[in-house]
């Protein structure tokens, strides 16, 4: 049996790698127009990092890839972006900025052993940012703008943004307790994730899976803001209004991990390819990680793209445009081949894509592979071009065929792109 990709991870075939690097580029982009910069960190780190005392996530309390190669150390597969990024803010003093906040952005792979279903992979990628340093509704505002902004112009249309407010520390502690008391009366209705979250982290009840449907838990009481909470949250969705994006509250809305503070929010597919897996992009302020983890406290907002679910949705919309093709074919008709790979050379060298025939094959058959190629010039060379040092240069969208001379083709080319674009 030949071997096999290992359950829940797969190859992108270079199909699918020309729309990976499409939508990385445009998210590069964006990295750009919205004044962040990259940032990659290692793809494992200290289980630490990751895990917190008294964490809840299922990302952190049953997916994680961990493992000791010495026995002594507890190293972790990163699991997703924002904890390395924010280790990496701490260790490299990036608070002592004079320019804050501090914008990374990263695209990176993540690890988690989860069910592998249609847009859940173990190994899938992320592209996100952190904007770390300042707490200000403006920034939240720009954050998932830099998000929904991105989404749209990629050209997805079948998207939702969900927001909401988990509240200042005080108001998340006062929720907790009240959720706490309310959810222990129906213990025995909960699953068995949940019952273990009652004590630990009972708003995670309200998006459980299996538990968000029931009645008691549609019933539940809703979070009171403070006043403060209530007026930041306010201003985040003024600030979105202005920007004309779209979004829905929803007071349900918790995230799966337990670090987020105040403003939450989700972009998910109403589109029927996303299947379960709706959820394209989710994020939110986080309060207290940078202490957490040994920095200064102050607060950062992120969130992370999930680039297969993206991709999944941007093929169900059919929104790649793109036909791959070559500047040129050198088509050789000579033994020997040091004039064409000279002339291929030559064209590379002058930032033209260039393919050529490495097997003396017949003219006709070094003209298919040209076809298949999709070559917009074809280059061809026989016995007279050597000798006169020229080329017999073709292009197939004119059909028009010249001789040029071998040094001046680079330049002709230009040119008769220039003319075609004009
Ligand atoms: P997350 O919601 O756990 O948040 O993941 C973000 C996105 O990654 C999801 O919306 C989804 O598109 C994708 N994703 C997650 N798990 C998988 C999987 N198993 N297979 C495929 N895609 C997946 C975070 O990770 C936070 N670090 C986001 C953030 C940044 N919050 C603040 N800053």
């Amino acid at each position: 049996m030949p071997y096999q990709t290992v359950k829940g991870t797969y190859d992108l075939l270079p199909d699918q790698m020309i729309r990976f690097n499409m939508v990385a580029q445009l998210f590069r982009h964006y990295l750009d127009l919205y004044g962040y910069s990259e940032i990659r960190t290692p793809v494992f780190e200290y289980t630490g990092v990751f895990q917190k005392e008294n964490d809840t996530s299922d990302m952190v309390t049953k997916e994680m890839y961990t493992f000791s190669p010495n026995g002594k150390d507890s190293l972790t597969l990163r699991p997703e972006g924002t904890a390395g990024v924010i280790r990496s803010f701490v260790e490299n003093k990036m608070y002592g900025s004079e320019d804050m906040p501090v914008k990374l952005g990263y695209i990176e792979e993540m690890f988690r052993h989860e069910r592998p279903q249609k847009g859940r992979q173990r190994q899938f990628t992320q592209m996100g940012i952190e904007c770390i340093g300042d707490k200000d509704p403006l920034i939240d505002a720009e954050v998932i703008a830099f998000g929904y902004f991105y989404i749209r112009i990629l050209g997805l249309t079948s998207i939702k943004v969900l927001l909401n407010s988990l509240g200042d520390n005080e108001s998340r502690l006062r929720y907790k307790e009240e959720l706490k008391q309310y959810f222990a009366e129906y213990k025995d209705e909960l699953c068995t994730d949940c019952q273990n979250r009652l004590d630990k982290n009972p708003l995670r009840i309200l998006d459980c899976k299996i538990d968000r449907d029931k009645d008691f838990v549609r019933n539940a009481p809703k979070m009171k803001l403070t006043d403060e909470s209530a007026e930041y949250f306010a201003k985040v969705r003024h600030y979105l209004d202005l920007m004309e994006i779209p979004y829905e509250v929803d007071d349900r809305l918790v995230r799966g991990l337990d670090y987020y503070t105040d403003t939450v929010f989700e972009v998910v597919s109403t589109n029927e390819a996303s299947g379960s897996q709706a959820t394209i992009f989710g994020g939110g302020r986080y309060d207290n990680l940078v202490k957490e983890m040994g920095g200064p406290d102050i607060s950062g907002i992120g969130f992370a793209i999930g680039v297969e679910r993206l991709l999944i949705l941007a093929e169900a919309e059919d929104i790649f445009d793109y036909e791959k093709g070559i500047d040129c074919y050198v088509i050789n008709l000579n033994k020997d081949p040091d004039y064409a790979l000279n002339v291929a050379e030559q064209l590379r060298s002058n930032s033209f894509m260039t393919e050529m025939d490495y097997y003396g094959r017949s003219l006709k058959a070094q003209f298919k592979s040209s076809d298949r190629k999709k070559a917009r010039f074809v280059i061809i060379i026989g016995e007279d071009e050597v000798k006169d040092n020229t080329v017999t240069l073709k292009d197939t969208l004119t059909k028009a065929q010249e001789t040029v001379k071998k040094e001046e083709l680079a330049d002709r080319l230009d040119q008769l792109m220039e003319d075609y674009y004009e």
